[in-house]
């Protein structure tokens, strides 16, 4: 089960805040669950975890087995925001840290930015590699993907040919709409669909992270049981739903204690993804209309050594939440020395996962002291169950949070702007008029 545990804010909030804002987020939470609010037909993410048919997950694992049978040994996924964030905060989570498992395939990501060295170095490892390729865009026509696509598309047609090619390619898209869409038809590419009533943000348990995470070796019946027991959680209406606390906790914190930023913690590298993840669904979902807590991330103890100055003694806009695991998968004890040049003796026969339980404590004590609240998220432990679990938890405490902040969870008006300079610039047909415009200023 997710456990939110918020008696790192006991100093700075009074408990009748605490009551009224839990309050205010049972009002939002009946707008979530009665599907009244504004963006209400985005809200087919909630029957993902219970919903997701047998059928599709057998299809994402005949790609996997048919692309095993190939001697593919390299996917590339390609897809940027919402149709990649989700897939590799899970294959980070997950993977060995050092090691490519050689019964798996590497999955590598593209499309997720428009720099030409990154896509230079990718493709040098599809020249070594036996490539295949998810393509991942529900609107189809996003620029990164489609700019990625066009060179991975050319490199599999000319090393496979266009027959094998269309064995090596598969899209995930909309059902009717977009280039993608048209394209996969006309190539004959297997397809999955990109629900319409699913965002982008809110599409991990759908084939966008279903797939490449079935692709890579992992199971994603575990991680939709695991988004289903986190669902039951946080589907109670009373003040003992952690998705309830966490909203109506760091509203709290915005609305009476004027923090503009919340920081993601972990103390696991495993993690240091969740906070992209985590950073994309907050910020499109509450970032609008002027308002918002701007979501940040940091990797503990790591950050410590950096931007742990900030936390501890910069501009008090902040407040903490970590996600916590509660049991490490490995055991590495730390061993004695008879020398004891380092003074470390005094954890011998210790676990390192030891010290860095009481990093945290010591942290989270020094940064009470110093001003910034804390609220603790945790799951048992890092697998396909609890990444389902936090997934699903964060969605639905991000739709009580931003109704209660007062913005509708499901839109992203503000990502257009960028787009329309580009195109401009870019001197796409149609932007002609712009370009002109856009010149003088620059
Ligand atoms: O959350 C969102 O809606 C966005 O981040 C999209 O996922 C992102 O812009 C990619 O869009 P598309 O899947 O249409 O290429």
């Amino acid at each position: 089960m997710v456990k939110v545990n918020l008696k790192g804010c006991d100093s700075f909030v009074k408990e009748a805040d605490y009551q009224k804002y839990v309050e205010k987020a049972l009002v939002a939470y009946d707008v979530l669950d009665k599907e009244t609010g504004a963006g209400n037909d985005f809200l087919g993410w909630k029957a993902l975890p219970d919903g997701t048919p047998e059928s599709l997950i057998k299809e994402c694992e005949a790609v996997r087995d048919d692309w095993k049978a190939r001697g593919v040994n390299l996917v590339v996924v390609i897809g940027i925001g919402g149709s990649y964030l989700g897939a590799r905060t899970a294959l980070e989570a997950l993977n060995h840290q050092f090691i490519q498992d050689p019964a798996k395939p590497r999955v590598v990501f593209a499309g997720n930015n428009l720099s030409e060295e990154y896509l230079a170095e990718m493709m040098d490892l599809a020249e070594k590699s036996s490539v295949a390729c998810i393509v991942i865009s529900k609107s189809g026509t996003t620029t990164e993907p489609a700019v990625a696509f066009r060179i991975v598309k050319e490199h599999i047609e000319q090393r496979y040919g266009k027959k094998e090619a269309a064995d090596r390619i598969v899209a995930v898209t909309d059902a009717a709409r977009g280039a993608l869409k048209t394209l996969s038809t006309q190539e004959g590419y297997r397809t999955f669909v990109v629900p319409d009533n699913v965002g982008g943000r809110f599409s991990v348990l759908s084939p966008v992270g279903l797939l490449p995470i079935c692709v890579a070796g992992y199971d994603v019946r575990a991680m939709l049981k695991g988004a289903a027991a986190a669902k039951a959680q946080v589907s109670v209406r009373n003040a003992d739903n952690p998705a309830v606390q966490y909203a109506a906790m760091r509203n709290l914190q915005y609305f009476e204690l004027g923090k503009k930023v919340e920081v993601l913690v972990t103390y696991n590298p495993r993690f240091m993804f969740l906070g992209e993840w985590w950073k994309q669904l907050f910020g499109e979902s509450e970032g609008k209309d002027g308002k918002g807590i701007y979501p940040a991330s940091a990797n503990f103890t790591t950050d410590l050594h950096s931007i742990g100055q900030f936390i501890q003694d910069g501009d008090r806009c902040m407040f903490e939440t970590v996600v916590s695991i509660e049991k490490s998968n490995r055991s590495v004890v730390i061993g004695s020395d008879e020398q004891n040049l380092d003074q470390l003796n005094y954890l011998a026969g210790q676990n390192v996962e030891h010290c860095n339980a009481m990093a945290a404590l010591g942290t989270k004590l020094a940064h009470i002291d110093g001003g910034v609240p804390q609220i603790e998220i945790s799951i048992e432990r890092v697998d396909e169950f609890y990444i389902g679990q936090l997934f699903y938890f964060f969605e639905a405490a991000c739709g009580i949070s931003a109704y209660l902040l007062g913005v509708n969870p499901f839109n992203q008006p503000g990502v257009e702007a960028y787009k329309k300079n580009m195109f401009a610039l870019l001197r796409k047909p149609g932007y002609e008029a712009q370009t002109e415009e856009i010149l003088k200023r620059l």
